[in-house]
């Protein structure tokens, strides 16, 4: 079984309800009314009734089942915008402008979850990456225990002799530009948990890569990347987790082997933490056009699931993402 096999079958044994504040984006209800079908979650479409309903009927969807709430007119949109008013008025917001914020739908889904309305939300058909990160980092925060939040790419490579069985799970592609050693070192964690909490990975094996292994170039590139090491045994000294790395050290178990002798790691890894951005960003889309692997992004560190969608996903891409975020919630 594929891994969104898997992460749909384990979707389905505890039905999750996911907001989806695109509610009348076409792509958006198409997915609702499969999510539906497949029996993957139990989605709530964002909108006015009517706009939503009448962009179901052009596209042939049955969203007869699902419900729909208006921010304009919601019987909870007071209570929404007087919690979100005490969460930011250190920050300057007012209570009216947190009364008009809640009627913005994706200020509006980010409220239901934090409320526990929802257990996830899914977004971003229409919203960019920023757009729709912001109110989740601003009112969701971070899980407990952890200060960051970032993204884990699940790679499923047509090669299943690397990782685990062809699953490789790559962090920071999404959120982090320019990490501290001590960022880092939360990425590395936290994708350990989405590599055991999505892939079924009990035993995650995290590598933390550079241009160096153990030391074979001085930089102050490398420098933080083995302090993020250090942090990270520190925060989680369990975790088989080792650093600084190249990539091939880290995947093939003979070069691994020959340049970081003892790892417990090298060779072996199913997790790759990326220095930067940069390096992470490019290397998921290396991984996925040239190396042929399908790649599924999701949000990590957040204190509830919110995961963000390209502009260009197709209706499938959204219905993955949506199993994806309501398997996040069934582990909190
Ligand atoms: N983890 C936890 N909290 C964070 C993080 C983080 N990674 N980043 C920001 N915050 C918090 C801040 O502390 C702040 O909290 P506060 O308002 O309570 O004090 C709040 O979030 C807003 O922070 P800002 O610094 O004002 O947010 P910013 O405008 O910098 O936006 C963002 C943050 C959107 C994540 C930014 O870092 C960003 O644009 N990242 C890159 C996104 C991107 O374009 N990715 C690549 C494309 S996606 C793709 O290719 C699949």
């Amino acid at each position: 079984m594929g891994i969104m096999a898997e992460v749909k079958a384990k979707a389905r044994l505890d039905i999750k309800r996911i907001v989806l504040p695109e509610g009348d984006e076409p792509r958006t209800v198409q997915a609702a009314a499969a999510i539906v079908r497949e029996k993957l979650a139990c989605p709530v479409l964002l909108g006015d009734p009517a706009r939503v309903k009448e962009t179901a009927a052009r596209v042939g969807a049955d969203i007869s089942a699902i419900e729909i709430i208006n921010p304009l007119d919601s019987q909870k949109a007071a209570e929404y915008a007087w919690t979100l008013y005490g969460l930011r008025k250190a920050k300057g917001v007012t209570e009216e402008q947190a009364t008009r914020l809640v009627e913005d739908p994706m200020y509006y889904g980010i409220m239901m979850v934090k409320m526990g309305e929802a257990d996830g939300l899914v977004s971003g058909a229409v919203h960019t990456t920023g757009d729709m990160l912001r109110p989740a980092l601003q009112i969701i925060k971070t899980k407990p225990g952890n200060k960051v939040v970032s993204s884990s790419f699940l790679m499923d490579c047509p090669n299943k002799s690397l990782g685990h069985n062809g699953l490789l799970v790559y962090s920071d592609c999404v959120v982090v530009p320019c990490p501290t050693a001590e960022e880092l070192a939360y990425i590395a964690i936290s994708a350990a948990e989405t590599a055991r909490t999505l892939c079924g990975i009990e035993e995650p094996k995290v590598a933390l890569l550079s241009f160096s292994t153990k030391g074979s170039a001085k930089h102050d590139l490398v420098t933080k990347v083995q302090e993020a090491t250090r942090i990270a045994h520190e925060l989680a000294p369990d975790l088989a987790l080792d650093g600084e790395m190249q990539f091939d050290a880290a995947l093939i178990p003979e070069i691994g082997a020959s340049k970081a002798k003892g790892s417990a790691v090298a060779g072996h890894a199913n997790v790759l933490i990326f220095p930067d951005l940069q390096a992470g960003n490019i290397g998921y889309k290396i991984t996925q056009r040239v190396g042929g692997a399908e790649a599924y992004a999701v949000l990590q560190g957040l204190a509830k699931p919110c995961n963000d969608l390209s502009r260009g996903c197709s209706v499938e891409d959204i219905v993955t993402t949506v199993a994806l975020t309501a398997v996040q919630a069934q582990s909190l």
